[in-house]
């Protein structure tokens, strides 16, 4: 009679002792061919099949559902006859426990995983770089004991053998794990407790061992929000990007991914594998490991976790595959920690742990080995994976992986200049930026086509349109008088005169203050056209008109010419109105918004084109002056730059309630014809039906667009792309010391964007770290009420793969705005789900402009629903809606999450 083979309880991880037998698959009889599961046994980490490779029949005695069997131990047999074949259950005595495992210990290695993949990357079986430790001079080991010391440096010759004949077994070598005394200090608590299982005795004798560890902890918060929606835009879990992310951070700092082995040896290690903390229903914290990280793109590595994911959660991981990472991530974000950290695993020399987003970010503390990894290279490291977290667009989509741009390097050139920096135009982007720039000591020089600075803002857009609207506020605002009980002032008349001279007086003013400040500040101010003459000089054309403070841009155009050279350029020349080919738009009869302010008197009747921020504006303006207006517009809808519900109601406000006032949307203009005084506009409406508007002027309102072709750019190298010059988020050019700040890079044309971009323009020239992000911009449109925005709208943020959800409430309902009778419009918040961060408020109303100044802190600090809710609103204002909105908004997540449940 052939003897009968045995099946053992196999040895899936280097750190599983016994197994526990979960099913049975067959029965005993059954026959079994060569690749039959048959049983599942639970290791400390995951449920695993017990494939068979040879053929037979299942032979009891079989080790009982439940049973715990020390890894080698017999849990069945196999018999080449059906005839051979014996019943029964095996009984699993304390005794016998003891003899089968050290059967096992002599040869723990012969069963093989099924399934191991065939695939390139590297899969080890110890830790990286660990050998098995010598056979000891004096008694034996097992093979197992000699790999548990190889693995973990411990000297074999030091240990006493436990096994017969003195055999060191893998129990004599995790004993000393435990440091000296440890055992001894153990705190006596009342009941006798319970035996461990595997895997909790598998985290416990890691942690132990981890105490040999000198660690230490430095924490950075990042900001994942582009990283959280390149992710999604791409369809990648957030998670395999941060490994990604964490792969690419240690190619850069390989020493994160070497390991300290006893005595005084550091292995390193070319393949980055990156565990990742799961949690599993019943088990706990599983860290299934991505091999291999830098070899793989990101789509290769998100199919790969999302399988381990699955089987994770479902006990089917293979040991090869949840053990040995050479680093760990372990993201509690979505547990709502603020902070903690993790301990590295041993065969690993740091972990991450990624904690809650708030509204500094998201904490990420490193745990390192002070063995390995210094202070220093813990901040470095913790540094460049916040860059590549917070610019992921260079390899998030199949990018090289290059460092993103980083700070502490000047971007001016070194060399003798005439100056470091030269600055083109002294509107509020030049003038920030110069300022921040002579501010840190640069000597710049500021050239600007007029004799003061301030820009378009200040003599031909902001400024003096907010002077006209707000006289014509003083005028609508007298009609709310009676309601108040105030009487007689309802009549108000408009002295244009008087009107125009507190603009100009404004502008002068301001003017000659902003010169005094440059000047201060020690910035070099000189007036002239500027035109780049190389990638490190500018030609300036002081020919133009000195003298006229309210003079339109000079061109160069030859003449008294001047050539300075410079170490780094912001070009902010800004750009003016566009008039689009319709016929007679070259008319004397028609004005942008460079000629409006020329006006002697409100016209009677206005054409206005363009329904956008400037022809929108005016049109109300003039329309509280008493001037009959009409503004047709191309698009649908009015204001393209707002939220569209917001856009939406202001044009149905403006139809109900603006007398003067007629806004026609999907216009065609046919014409424009007559000269100043009897203008006529010709055009057809949505439908088709053509009609004509006789007015005294038409205002050309269609937008404004760069004129670069006279900066010579080509000359720098400059490169431009549909008549904008493209910048990144440091506002650079593709000339890397020569960067374009505002309306002339094409984004918002707005003064606060241009400023802001200036500043983070100066700040990069300076090897400081800032950027400039649409997504946080604002903006206030002042028609009446105003339209205004900070971030995203729902649809924006959808597009950009957040989960955005809004609330919104009518002014009506406001006690502030019924008693001033400003009733009109609406405030909506948005917010991302997941996060409940806000990502974008909308108004409709009046004093947007100082209402959206919480808005604005709430998007740029990343604050979260809870904490508007929380925070304390003064009563009775009408900033008390925003934490009412934001009460409401996550009483209904809290409602639909229960309905989803
Ligand atoms: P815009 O681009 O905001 O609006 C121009 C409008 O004209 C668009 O709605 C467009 O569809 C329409 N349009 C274009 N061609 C047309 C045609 N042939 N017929 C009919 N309609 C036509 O430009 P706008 O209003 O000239 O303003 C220029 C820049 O200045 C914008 O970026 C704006 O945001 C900014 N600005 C901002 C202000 C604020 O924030 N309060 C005030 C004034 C201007």
């Amino acid at each position: 009679m052939a003897e009968a083979f045995t099946i053992k309880m196999p040895k899936l991880s280097d750190t599983m002792t016994e197994g526990t037998v979960v099913t049975w698959e067959k029965q005993v009889g059954e026959q079994i061919a060569r690749g039959t599961v048959v049983a599942t046994v639970e290791t400390d980490k995951a449920i695993m099949d017990v494939e068979i490779f040879r053929e037979g029949y299942l032979s009891g005695p079989l080790a009982p559902v439940g049973a715990v069997v020390p890894v080698g131990g017999a849990i069945a047999y196999l018999v080449a006859d059906v005839k051979e074949v014996k019943g029964g259950e095996a009984a699993a005595a304390p005794a016998e426990r003891r003899k089968s495992e050290r059967a096992a210990e002599a040869e723990p290695h012969k069963f093989e995983p099924s399934g191991t993949p065939k695939a390139k990357t590297h899969i080890p079986a110890m830790p990286h770089g660990a050998t098995p430790a010598p056979r000891p001079r004096i008694g034996g080991a097992s093979p197992y004991a000699r790999q548990l010391a190889g693995a973990h440096g411990i000297d074999i010759h030091s240990l006493k053998g436990s096994g017969p004949g003195g055999i060191i077994l893998a129990a004599d070598v995790t004993a000393p794990m435990t440091p000296p005394g440890m055992a001894k200090r153990i705190f006596q608590v009342p009941g006798i407790g319970r035996p461990m299982d595997a895997m909790e005795k598998a985290v416990a004798h890691s942690m132990e061992y981890s105490l040999s560890m000198p660690l230490f902890r430095a924490t950075v918060t990042i900001s994942p929000d582009r990283l959280s929606a390149a992710a999604k835009k791409e369809g990648y879990s957030l998670t395999v990007a941060l490994a990604k992310a964490a792969g690419l951070t240690i190619q850069k700092f390989p020493r994160v991914n070497a390991v300290y082995q006893h005595e005084d040896r550091i292995v390193e290690r070319k393949q980055i594998d990156v565990g990742l903390a799961v949690e599993t229903e019943g088990m706990g914290l599983v860290v299934p490991v991505l091999r291999d990280v830098m070899s793989k793109g990101l789509k290769q590595l998100n199919d790969e976790w999302k399988d381990l994911v699955a089987r994770a959660r479902i006990k089917r991981l293979k040991p090869q595959e949840y053990s040995n990472p050479t680093f760990t991530i372990s993201n509690m974000g979505m547990l709502g920690v603020a902070l903690f950290d993790a301990i590295p695993s041993p065969g690993t020399s740091a972990i991450f742990a990624i904690a809650t987003a708030g509204p500094q970010g998201m904490p990420v503390t490193i745990t390192a080995d002070h063995r390995i990894v210094n202070g220093a290279d813990a901040a470095k490291f913790l540094n460049t994976f916040k860059q590549f977290v917070e610019q992921p667009e260079s390899w998030i989509s199949g990018g090289a992986g290059a460092l993103p741009v980083t700070a502490g390097r000047e971007a001016i050139v070194q060399g003798k200049w005439d100056y470091d920096v030269v600055i083109i135009g002294g509107g509020p982007g030049g003038e920030d930026c110069a300022r921040d720039l002579a501010d840190h000591g640069k000597k710049v020089l500021m050239v600007n086509d007029a004799p003061f600075p301030g820009g378009e803002c200040l003599w031909r857009g902001c400024i003096p349109s907010k002077a006209w609207r707000a006289g014509a506020d003083r005028m609508r605002d007298r009609v709310h008088d009676a309601h108040l009980g105030v009487l007689n002032t309802n009549k108000p008349k408009l002295d244009w005169k008087l009107l125009e001279k507190t603009r100009r007086h404004v502008l002068e003013t301001r003017g000659e203050l902003a010169l005094k400040t440059d000047k201060g500040m020690k910035v070099e101010v000189r007036q002239g056209f500027a035109y780049f003459d190389s990638a490190n000089s500018v030609v300036i054309d002081t020919s133009g008109n000195q003298n006229d403070p309210h003079a339109r841009p000079m061109r160069g155009k030859g003449g008294k010419t001047e050539r300075v050279t410079f170490g780094a350029c912001v070009i902010a020349t800004g750009a003016p109105p566009w008039v689009p080919p319709i016929p007679g738009a070259d008319s004397k009869g028609v004005l942008t918004s460079d000629t409006v302010w020329n006006l002697k008197t409100p016209p009677r009747k206005l054409g206005i084109i363009g329904a956008g921020a400037i022809g929108l504006e005016m049109a109300q303006i003039f329309a509280d002056f008493g001037t009959q207006v009409v503004t047709l517009e191309a698009r649908d809808r009015p204001l393209i730059e707002v939220e569209a519900e917001i856009a939406k109601n202001l044009a149905e406000l403006l139809a109900k309630k603006q007398k003067n006032l007629k806004l026609i949307t999907s216009a065609k203009i046919e014409k424009i014809s007559g000269k100043p005084g009897a203008m006529t506009l010709a055009y057809s409406d949505a439908a088709g039906k053509k009609a004509t508007f006789k007015c005294d002027y038409v205002l050309v309102a269609t937008g404004k667009r760069p004129v670069l072709e006279p900066l010579a750019l080509d000359k720098a190298g400059v490169r431009s792309d549909k008549g904008v010059i493209t910048v990144d988020r440091q506002c650079r050019t593709n000339v890397p010391h020569i960067f374009a700040v505002g309306d002339v890079n094409g984004g918002y044309m707005l003064a606060h964007t241009a400023g802001h971009q200036g500043r983070v323009s100066a700040a990069t020239l300076l090897g400081e770290k800032a950027e400039y992000n649409q997504d946080k911009d604002c903006g206030v449109i002042f028609t009446r009420p105003q339209a205004a925005f900070v971030g995203l709208s729902v649809e924006q943020a959808k597009a950009k793969g957040i989960d955005a959800v809004e609330v919104k409430m009518p002014m009506s309902i406001d006690a502030k705005a019924m008693i001033t009778d400003e009733t009109d419009g609406l405030i909506k918040l948005v917010a991302d789900k997941a996060t409940r961060r806000i990502v974008g408020v909308h108004f409709l109303a009046d004093h947007a402009d100082t209402l959206i100044g919480e808005a604005v802190m709430m998007v740029s600090g990343d604050m979260t629903l809870e904490q508007v809710a929380h925070a304390i609103h003064p009563h009775p204002t009408q900033t008390e809606m925003f934490g009412e909105m934001a009460r409401r908004l996550l009483s209904r997540l809290r409602r639909t999450a229960k309905v989803v449940k």
